[in-house]
């Protein structure tokens, strides 16, 4: 059937449903025990504590909202410039500015509560101590629902070494953790690695109820003129529709490591962008540089996936997860 009659004919069903008054398909998905309304999360840093949003976006519609990632001080950041723009993406290095953990739970804790959505707090440290206490003050405050580590940070104590890219260092900071917390569990992978699908089987093994991918690949932009790189930090993290197909690829290697669900990110910008990620293994998909350009990215796409599932007569999200044909 060509793509035109196919779509003629989607919609006549989807009117026919409406029509019937067929209900509508089941959006909702679980994560480690949560089960959210719809799989369309925030991406850590790029819905700043959710506040910065509510103006645009219903944040009751979300299926998560996951926050700034937190270390135990706050952080000023790296000094600018700090991000820049490049072929189908941007550039950060913001350098994991943040309120830290205590004044987040002091100010911003309490307007998310007001929401019926899950919080997932994303957070960091400078050593595996770091990340064991500021889990701690986390799991003990009311209203969190979830942890994201984001191990995407370097450990002071192996030399500066990123946590995330070494499996002995990875493995004991997140069994340490996991010692110290109730709370599901969300390993975020760093994809700048050999094998992202053995990393994710190492933060299985070290007690991860779920793996999130991916963050941000590293990068460099060069201002010729001046013959300096364009970030005073001269490497940033490149985000956006041009790491898609990366993370697209690293998702599915992750789907054959693992069996914990997968949270998959990376240039997403569409519903049919969240779909590949669902297709090829991912339970639930975040949001995140499409958010900087479109502040309504995030309800968009749940209203893109109600209508694909509608006109592919497919009753319940959860029948595509990992559903790719190969
Ligand atoms: C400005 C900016 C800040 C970010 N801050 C964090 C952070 O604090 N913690 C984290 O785990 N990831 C952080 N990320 C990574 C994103 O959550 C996400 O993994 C990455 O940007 C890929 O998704 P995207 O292409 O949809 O933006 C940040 C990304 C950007 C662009």
């Amino acid at each position: 059937m060509g793509i035109e009659k196919k779509r003629i004919k989607s919609k006549e069903q989807t009117t026919k449903n409406k029509e019937v008054g067929k209900s509508k398909p089941n959006l909702s998905v679980q994560i480690a025990g949560l089960k959210l309304r719809n799989p369309v999360l925030t991406a850590s840093g790029t819905f700043g504590y959710g506040e910065e949003y509510a103006e645009f976006v219903d944040l009751n519609r979300l299926g998560a909202i996951v926050v700034k990632g937190l270390s135990i001080a706050p952080k000023p950041g790296n000094p600018p410039p700090r991000i820049v723009e490049t072929p189908s993406g941007m550039l950060n290095a913001i350098g994991l500015q943040n309120i830290g953990v205590r004044a987040f739970i002091k100010e911003k804790l309490p307007f998310l509560r007001q929401f019926t959505t899950s919080v997932i707090v994303n957070f960091f440290g400078d050593s595996a101590d770091e990340f064991v206490e500021a889990a701690e003050q986390l799991s003990s405050a009311e209203g969190i629902h979830g942890l994201e580590m984001n191990i995407s940070c370097p450990n002071k104590q192996a030399g500066w070494c990123i946590f995330g890219t070494d499996p002995t260092i990875m493995s004991e900071v997140v069994s340490a953790v996991r010692k110290k917390t109730d709370l599901p569990l969300i390993v975020k992978l760093s994809p700048n690695v050999t094998d992202i699908g053995a990393m994710a089987k190492v933060a299985e093994d070290a007690g991860a109820d779920a793996v999130s991918l991916i963050n941000t690949i590293t990068g460099m932009a060069i201002d010729i003129r001046r013959r300096r790189p364009v970030l005073a930090n001269a490497i940033g993290g490149l985000s956006g529709p041009a790491i898609k197909p990366v993370a697209v690829r690293m998702v599915w290697e992750v789907r054959k490591a693992v069996k914990i669900p997968i949270i998959g990110l990376g240039g997403i910008m569409s519903a049919d962008d969240a779909l590949e990620f669902l297709i090829a293994g991912a339970t639930a998909i975040a949001v995140g540089t499409a958010s900087f350009i479109n502040p309504l990215a995030t309800i968009q796409i749940i209203e893109g996936l109600e209508r694909f599932l509608d006109e592919e007569g497919v009753t319940d999200i959860n029948h595509l997860i990992g559903c790719l044909k190969f």
